[in-house]
């Protein structure tokens, strides 16, 4: 069968975001070709996408370029690091200028900003395209977040419409910025990510333990909350995991897994690169901890034997409910506020020119930290683009205040009982520490003056001070 120029997208990685993504795409109208190195991901591909039509499949990679109408569009779902370097290799000497390469995968930004200029230099263009969805959303309907070449992203925005989830109909994809801006996008929806599920499995925790909530008590719980402002993704595939029977043995399957909470990096990046920019995001630091904490499984439970507990004092499941709600509505806002916050910055730092609206909108649906209350952030940017901070969106007020006295609350009931909250604490202190005028770093001021003649300003008159103390 003669196949040059035939098709319109080109995958390369069939794995099952790979796979699904592609099936994807064949079955919104546009004809796809996919490759993988191993014969046996191409024939799997060849077998679903039977039904669908208009998609193939290969393992020879000259097959594969010469069959993609130009300029090609070749998107990349292989793991991040090297195997996009060795891919992009492997690709160059096959292409032809103006080709177009999409990272769909969760790079680093700073590695997207180095391939970016080198394949510009090749004159290839380059899109680091941030997806979220999981496996179901990439067949489904992801959230794309894509950037790089703006000047090509109208090749492939026809596309991105169609696959992507649709919230109230609008596509939840959108050009972000220039070079990295795309990466950078999706690496902070990761470290809200973690923030989020932290802060979940703290309550499962303290409902648990104090409340006394079993798995099906739990799983109810869940989905009340998924009925109201705190529904989310990551709330509903919780309820639903708590009533998952376990397949081996008796029980829930819960109960059976292993407390060591793995991660692949995009996270402590999000972390890491807040440090470099000077944003504080607390819960996303505590989150990356807490997974550090929880690799900790032998000498955690050496440790469990030799410290004794406060003797716990139940708490009333009903009460407990409803302290947890608005506690956990408020940390989720502190979450996004962190995020966001930390995306203004390095929108400034890095010229992006982000549009937090828009981000805010693009994560209505499709992605794993989709959640109602975006909807009500994506209003709060578009009514004030130029909002330093959503704390300071008027549109927040009222209903953070009414939920702060909640979270004070369940972190009552967690410290005095040696229950770990840290990212509920951390969301709070953040809270109690953005909304405080005056902090207390008058002193760390004076102690470095003290120390080290760091000098320090005054609050009553201009100029650079220093004693001798
Ligand atoms: C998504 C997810 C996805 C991946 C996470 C998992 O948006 O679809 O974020 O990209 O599942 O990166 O991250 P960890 O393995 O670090 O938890």
């Amino acid at each position: 069968m003669h196949t040059e120029n035939t098709y319109e997208f080109g995958l390369v990685g069939l794995g099952v975001m790979g796979r699904n993504f592609i099936l994807n795409v064949a079955e919104n109208g546009f004809s796809a070709q996919g490759y993988d190195l191993m014969p046996e991901k191409a024939e799997a591909l060849r077998e679903e996408g039977v039904s669908i039509g208009k998609i193939a499949a290969t393992s020879d990679l000259n097959e594969f370029v010469s069959s993609l109408s130009r300029p090609r569009k070749i998107m990349l779902l292989v793991p991040a690091g090297k195997i996009v370097d060795q891919v992009i290799e492997d690709l160059l000497p096959k292409l032809e200028e103006g080709d177009l390469l999409i990272d769909g995968g969760n790079s680093h930004f700073q590695d997207t900003d180095r391939r970016e200029a080198y394949l510009k230099s090749k004159g290839i263009f380059f899109i680091g395209a941030g997806v979220s969805g999981g496996a179901e959303g990439a067949r489904k309907g992801p959230s794309i977040m894509p950037g790089g070449a703006a000047e090509v992203y109208p090749h492939i925005q026809p596309i991105f419409e169609a696959v992507a989830a649709k919230y109230q109909g609008a596509p939840c994809v959108a050009y972000l910025g220039p070079g990295s801006a795309g990466n950078y996008v999706k690496m902070v929806h990761n470290g809200i990510e973690y923030g989020l599920m932290q802060l979940t499995v703290e309550c499962y925790q303290l409902l648990a333990a104090l409340g006394g909530l079993t798995n099906t008590a739990l799983s109810e719980v869940f989905g009340r909350w998924n009925q109201g402002r705190l529904e989310s993704f990551l709330i509903e595939i919780s309820s639903v995991i708590f009533s998952q029977k376990d397949a081996l043995e008796t029980g829930d399957l819960i109960d059976k897994i292993l407390d060591k909470a793995k991660q692949k990096g995009t996270g402590k990046w999000t972390s890491q690169n807040g440090m470099d920019l000077g944003i504080p995001v607390p819960t996303i630091d505590t989150a990356v901890s807490m997974r550090a904490m929880s690799a900790l499984k032998t000498d955690r439970e050496t440790a469990d034997k030799m410290y004794e507990k406060p003797r716990r004092t139940l708490v009333e499941a009903a009460e407990l409910e409803s302290a947890c709600e608005p506690a956990m509505y408020f940390a989720f806002v502190m979450t996004y506020a962190q995020g966001l916050h930390q995306l203004a910055e390095a929108s400034r730092e890095y010229g992006y020119g982000l549009n937090l609206a828009t981000i805010s909108e693009i994560w209505r649906a499709g992605c794993i930290i989709r959640a109602r209350v975006l909807d009500d952030i994506a209003t709060a940017y578009r009514e004030q683009p130029e909002l330093p901070h959503l704390l300071l969106s008027g549109a927040f007020v009222h209903t953070i205040s009414a939920c702060v006295p909640a979270a004070r609350i369940v972190l009552q009931h967690a410290i005095g009982n040696g229950i770990p909250m840290p990212a509920l604490a951390a969301s709070l202190s953040y809270f109690d520490a953005f909304t405080t005028g005056r902090l207390p770093m008058n002193l760390i001021q004076a102690q470095r003056d003290y120390f080290g003649s760091h000098t320090y300003q005054r609050t009553d008159r201009d100029g650079i001070f220093h004693t001798e103390w």
